[in-house]
Parts: structure tokens; sequence; C-alpha cells
């Protein structure tokens, strides 16, 4: 089958891999559309914490219709339209998912929006609702706000009833994300973090922090953050690991909580089912509207992969088969 193949690190070009099979409660899936995520761009690079034998196809989530299930799968059957998280090979006419990761797309929701919608949108809920816990009524800052993860956060902050601080490194990313319920928004390219979270909290410092920038942004987040503020460190795009300074969580009571969405779904698959059920529940309602920017053919996955590298991307990125 085609797919877009990794064979050295660095390195992702149009080629060809096995077909995949189903094993027991696998499903195999043919693909419509992949979304990209920055681990995306991190695995073909070798950076990532997982590192696949080659050859190889990226790609950690998916949309198409099922054509095959292993023995034992039962939630779906062939024909169903599906969106899926997968371990990797989204980049491919055709992935494998476990039966757990594999949910029936919500109706209305073409296929390129479901398949950059698992990773954001459940990466969002599961750090504000189980993680960060924001409450209506509380400030919520979101770091990188126009970008995948970002973006979803302002809308699922939005439908939790915070305030929402959309942060970025340009104004056409801060439009959309104020286009997307953000009340305010800051550009960290040209203005300082912490003197605008602070004005625009009263001087309180936010009650909340979605960080999956790090660098700069984390620790401008540590010096705004509202006494017994929680922050969620939740990736590092700026390339920068920060430093935690104890003294300062000591001092304002302050609570930082890594998370790691991938290592949440195996350690409590049981919560994913209601977690997907609410996420669907709001888009059916008309309260997520996902923001799909540029849509790729597979052979030209390498580009849909330079545009989150070099910041250009607008919510999400797809590949189309
Ligand atoms: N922990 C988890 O489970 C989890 C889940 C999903 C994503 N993540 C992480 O969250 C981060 C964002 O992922 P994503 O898929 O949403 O990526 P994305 O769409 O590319 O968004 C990343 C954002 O980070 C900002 N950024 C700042 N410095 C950057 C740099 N040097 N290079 C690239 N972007 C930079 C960019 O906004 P500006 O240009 O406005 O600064 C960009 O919009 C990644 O670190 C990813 O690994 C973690």
């Amino acid at each position: 089958m085609r797919a877009a193949v990794v064979r050295q690190w660095g390195s992702i070009e149009p080629g060809e891999l096995p077909e995949p099979a189903a094993g027991p409660g696998e499903v195999v899936i043919q693909v419509e559309a992949a979304g990209v995520n920055f681990a995306d761009t991190l695995l073909v690079a070798g950076k990532y914490q997982e590192k696949p034998p080659f050859p190889f196809s990226p790609g950690l989530e998916a949309a198409g219709t099922v054509l095959r299930c292993g023995a034992g799968v039962g939630r779906v059957k062939p024909g169903d339209r599906v969106l899926a998280m997968l371990d990797r090979g989204g980049f491919a006419e055709r992935a494998v998912a476990k039966e757990s990761d594999v949910y029936v797309t919500p109706a209305g929701m073409d296929a390129a929006t479901a398949a950059g919608f698992p990773v954001t949108y459940g990466t969002a809920h599961c750090v504000l609702c189980w993680y960060l816990r924001v409450q209506p009524g509380e400030t919520l800052v979101v770091h990188g706000a126009g970008g995948g993860v970002g973006l979803a956060t302002v809308e699922c902050g939005k439908v939790l009833g915070a305030t929402v601080i959309a942060t970025a490194g340009s104004d056409d990313k801060l439009a959309l994300a104020r286009a997307h319920g953000a009340d305010h928004g800051i550009n960290y390219a040209r203005e300082d973090l912490r003197t605008r979270i602070k004005e625009l909290t009263g001087g309180r410092g936010a009650d909340a922090v979605f960080d999956p920038v790090g660098g700069d942004a984390f620790d401008a987040s540590l010096r705004s953050t509202a006494w017994g503020g929680r922050i969620a460190v939740i990736g590092f795009a700026s390339g920068k690991v920060p430093q935690i300074p104890a003294n300062i969580l000591l001092v304002k009571n302050i609570t930082v909580h890594g998370v790691y969405w991938g290592a949440h779904r195996k350690h409590r698959p049981e919560k994913m089912p209601e977690e997907f059920a609410e996420l669907f529940r709001w888009y059916t309602e008309g309260k997520l509207e996902p923001h799909v920017s540029h849509r790729f053919p597979l052979a030209e996955a390498k580009r849909a992969l330079e545009l989150l590298t070099t910041r250009k991307a607008q919510g999400k990125v797809v590949v189309v088969m």
C-alpha cells in the first residue's frame, strides 16, 4: 500500500509498506485522512520517546472506514465510519488501531475534521477536566493557542466556562484563537507575558495554565499564576524544557502537573469512552468548531510536517489520501 515512509531519521518520502493485518482486538481502517501532530515531527526526527524500527510511517490519528476486524472486536464493524488514535502508521492508505482506540465518527463530521480531532481535543479535555479541574469563572491561560492542541484547549476552556487568555507568537494566530472563543490575546513575540497576564487578571494572576510551548512561556506562567494556581506541562514546542524553581511553588501553593495523554489513555482506559462521549456531545451541540488550516496529499506529507516545524500551521493540518 502507499504510505509516507521513514527509512532513516529526519527523512520522510512517498513509498510502499506491507498491508497491515488486524490481530486480536484490532481494527484495520481504510484511511481517508490523517491528523498531523507536532509529535510526528519528533517521531520522524528520531527525537520522540518511542523510536520504531525502520521502515515505518508516522501518523498518530486517522479517520476513515473500518475494513477488517480482528478476533474479539465487537464495538465496530466493517463499513463503520470511524476516527482513531494510532500507535503510528496513519500516513498510509490503511492503518491498524486497537479497538479501544476507535470511535464511530459523529454524524456530520467530515473525514479531515475527524482525523484531526482525537489527539488535540482528547488532550485538551483530559487536561482541563481531570488534571487542571477548570471551574466556571476561572481564568485559564492557553499558550500556543493558534496551534493544534492550543486551539482545541481554547474551545474546551470556553465550554467549561473559563475566561480564556490565549497566547501566541503572531497576531493571525491570536485572531484565530479569538474567533474560537478566547476572551483575550497576548502576542508573546512583542508583549511581556507576565506583565500582560497580571494586567488582564487585575493583578491576581491566572488560576490555570495549559502549556504546550515550554521555555519562556513556562517561566512567565510560574510568575503570573494566582495563589493556589495550577499549571499543566503538555509539551515543549519551543524546544526548551523549563527548569522549575521549587521555592516559587512553595510560596504561592502552585501545583505543576505533567500530562502525557498517551500514557493517561493506557493507565485510565476506562475514562476514554466518557471523555469521547462528552467531546462528541459538545461537537454535536455546535460548541466545538475544529479548524483545519491545511490539507496535503499523502505524497506531500513532508510539507505537512514542515508547516508545523516552521510555525505556519493554524489549528490542524491533515494529510488526505
Ligand atoms: N502531552 C501530551 O499528551 C500532548 C498532546 C498533544 C500535543 N502535545 C505537545 O504539545 C505541543 C504542541 O503540539 P501541536 O500538535 O498542537 O503542535 P502545533 O500545532 O505545531 O502547535 C505548536 C505551537 O507551539 C508554538 N511554538 C512556539 N515555539 C515553537 C517552535 N520553536 N516551533 C514550533 N512551534 C512553536 C507555535 O505557536 P506560535 O508560533 O504562536 O508560538 C505553535 O502554534 C507539542 O510539544 C506536542 O508534543 C502534547
